[in-house]
């Protein structure tokens, strides 16, 4: 092997990785990457990991794309996003929900997720509190724990059907103070709906002990059984998160958006200039152009609705108890007829039946043991194979 002009000596100090950059990994995407490795040594797999739509993105969505493209320059845009975009997500929530929303409150953002770097930055200090629900989606505690700020777990259970309650938050705070609530209904991994009623009552608990709000609603448009509500119905003071990724396809072209009080615009502009400059412009043109879509998207939805029933009908028979599956695409299922060890469980489901799962401990540090989440955002022939193997497998 050739060597570089300055080898080290093992006696040398050696700078470290920062400790704030040890964070656990994101285990659905560790599932990913392994399951795609076995692919692409020759194996079958059932891809039931990763939230992420099977279906491409609408064909309004690409030919914008494409046809930006065609203009030539791909630039840096605005940082708040183009205005083009910003006003068709505010119109949008005029049309769905009846809301009147200023297109200058709303942020274009690199997918949700980095919309919660965002927001978590220009809401919370530094060694902050902010209570998230447990189960829930793992990157809000990994990216709080790198940002400095304490993920407070609440506990959801049987009791509020796993959604977050208005009285779970006020316990919570009452312990110790919380700065900030983290909403998300429809849930990850869960599907649960908190019920528009009680998004009411935490809107207003939120006011009342003068903390922040924010609600993640990714996965609004795919709501199945009840009424999905947005947070901004009952404060103008919510910070609303929303993404392309979900009900729009749009996983990889990353983008999406926050809606935020005037007085976090400034400092979220600030934020997004220096972290990112702008979200890719050829997203936010292909953006637009996802909002004139609703029949094509309807159409990927009523696709999710039959996978939904189909596991529904098959996963009890199989033993497995899935949480109510009220909306997004998944399946959040109690394994203890099989094992209590749901990174275990899921290991075997890969290697022995060529199902790629998501183990609970992701999203439940407590008690994800006992569970695993299959996601139904594949297609139908994906679903019903995943159930013949499961029969085969489990049976
Ligand atoms: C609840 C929830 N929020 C946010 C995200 C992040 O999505 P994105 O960054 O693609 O918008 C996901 C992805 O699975 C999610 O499930």
């Amino acid at each position: 092997m050739r060597c570089l002009p300055f080898c080290r000596n093992a006696d040398m100090p050696q700078p470290q990785p920062s400790t704030r950059s040890n964070i656990p990994s994101f285990i659905a995407m560790d599932v990913m990457r392994e399951a795609k490795t076995l692919a692409r040594e020759g194996a079958d797999i059932v891809h039931l990991e990763v939230g992420e739509p099977g279906a491409a993105p609408p064909r309004a969505v690409r030919e914008a794309a494409i046809a930006a493209l065609s203009g030539g320059r791909v630039a840096y845009t605005e940082a708040l996003g183009i205005p083009a975009l910003r006003e068709a997500i505010a119109r949008n929530y005029r049309e769905r929900y009846d809301l009147a929303v200023d297109p200058a409150r709303v942020v274009v953002t690199t997918g949700s997720s980095g919309g919660f770097v965002l927001a978590f930055l220009a809401m919370i200090e530094h060694g902050g509190r902010i209570g998230i629900p447990n189960p829930g989606y793992p990157a809000y505690r990994n990216i709080l724990q790198a940002l400095g700020i304490e993920a407070v777990e609440i506990e959801t259970g049987p009791q509020s059907r796993f959604a977050l309650s208005a009285a779970a938050i006020e316990a919570a705070h009452a312990e110790k103070k919380l700065d900030a609530v983290l909403l998300m209904s429809p849930a990850n991994p869960t599907g649960v709906l908190t019920p528009a009623a009680e998004v009411k009552r935490i809107a207003e608990t939120c006011a009342r002990l003068g903390i922040w709000l924010i609600s993640d609603e990714i996965y609004h448009g795919l709501t199945y059984e009840g009424e999905e509500a947005s947070a901004l119905s009952h404060s103008d003071d919510a910070v609303i998160v929303n993404s392309f990724s979900k009900y729009y396809c749009m996983t990889g072209w990353r983008v999406g958006w926050l809606v935020v009080p005037e007085r976090l615009l400034r400092p979220i502009e600030c934020l997004q200039q220096n972290l990112s400059i702008s979200v890719p412009y050829l997203s936010q043109i292909a953006a637009v152009a996802a909002f004139g879509a609703r029949d094509d998207l309807e159409a990927i939805k009523a696709g999710y609705a039959r996978n939904r029933a189909i596991l529904m009908e098959n996963l009890p028979r199989l033993g497995l108890t899935p949480l109510p599956m009220d909306g997004a695409f998944y399946a959040y299922c109690g394994i203890a007829k099989y094992s209590n060890d749901s990174m275990e469980f899921s290991r075997r489901a890969l290697r022995e039946a060529g199902l790629a799962i998501t183990p609970g401990l992701d999203f439940d540090r407590i008690n994800g043991q006992g569970f695993v989440r299959l996601s139904y955002a594949g297609s139908e022939v994906d679903i019903v194979k995943a159930v013949e193997r499961l029969k085969a497998w489990l049976g």
